[in-house]
């Protein structure tokens, strides 16, 4: 397989986990970054990395325009970026509530928009949404994170109505608590108390979150559409 494979906020954590597992699979790999400067075993690896912040329907159109140059159009899309800025409500502004839909919502939306142009093309694609066991359970104090994430179900299910006749797969992946910066600042207390909630008892590594979405974008997954699969430790309970 040598597909042309797209994932957004591939220089760190989840996103590089799996824009690695697609690049040591053999497919074309692009990542988007939005700051600093791309990790070096990328470029060992082949890997494309274009700058790129979601939030900006300009800068993903230019995105898209160098990947489609370098590996032509995306056949498999992992929406990955994202942000939390979180507080309780009673001090959550607009402007934190408006920035993470900004990016976990409507940067997802951006990037899903502009790959389906060239996915009907070519009458087959594969996106996978990255959202959160918080989206769907919820989570005190990250009421704008999980109204993002849980929203992005609802998104993924009606595109795979939309454009399952089409060949294109929509499916969700919802980690649970992952070892990467989004969590390195919580408390030793905080994580001791989330990792109790977790039968399996840890965090997942970002390599366990990639193993999944590699497998949405398997030929194995091909009649699969629509699902919201939990890589939680069991915290979900398949919710
Ligand atoms: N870690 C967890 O426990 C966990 C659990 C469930 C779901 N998730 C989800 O998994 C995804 C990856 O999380 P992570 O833990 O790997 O987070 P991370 O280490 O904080 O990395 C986030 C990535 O998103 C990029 N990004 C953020 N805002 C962006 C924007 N406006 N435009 C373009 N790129 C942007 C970042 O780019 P910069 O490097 O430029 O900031 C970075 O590459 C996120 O959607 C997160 O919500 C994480």
């Amino acid at each position: 397989m040598s597909r042309s494979v797209l994932v957004t906020g591939g220089n760190r954590g989840i996103g590089l986990a799996i824009a690695r597992a697609f690049a040591e699979a053999g497919d074309k790999v692009a990542i988007t970054y939005r700051s600093g400067e791309p990790p070096q075993e990328l470029t060992a690896l082949g890997v494309l990395a274009v700058r790129c912040d979601i939030t900006d329907s300009e800068q993903v159109e230019q995105a898209y325009k160098e990947v489609e140059d370098k590996h032509g159009a995306v056949e498999v899309l992992v929406a990955n970026a994202g942000i939390t800025k979180d507080t309780l409500l009673m001090r959550m502004s607009e402007e934190d509530f408006a920035s993470v839909v900004d990016t976990n919502l409507t940067g997802t939306f951006r990037v899903v928009k502009r790959a389906n142009r060239g996915m009907l093309r070519a009458k087959k694609g594969r996106v996978v949404l990255i959202s959160s066991v918080v989206g769907l359970l919820g989570a005190g104090g990250q009421s704008n994170y999980a109204a993002s994430k849980a929203a992005l179900v609802g998104f993924a299910r009606s595109l795979a109505r939309e454009l399952g006749s089409r060949n294109i797969t929509f499916n969700v992946v919802a980690p649970g608590f992952v070892d990467t910066d989004m969590t390195k600042v919580l408390t030793d207390e905080q994580r001791a108390a989330i990792v109790a909630q977790v039968p399996l008892a840890r965090y997942a590594q970002p390599e366990e979150i990639a193993a999944a979405v590699s497998f949405l974008a398997s030929d194995d997954a091909a009649y699969i559409t629509g699902a919201v699969i939990p890589v939680d430790g069991g915290l979900g309970m398949g919710h």
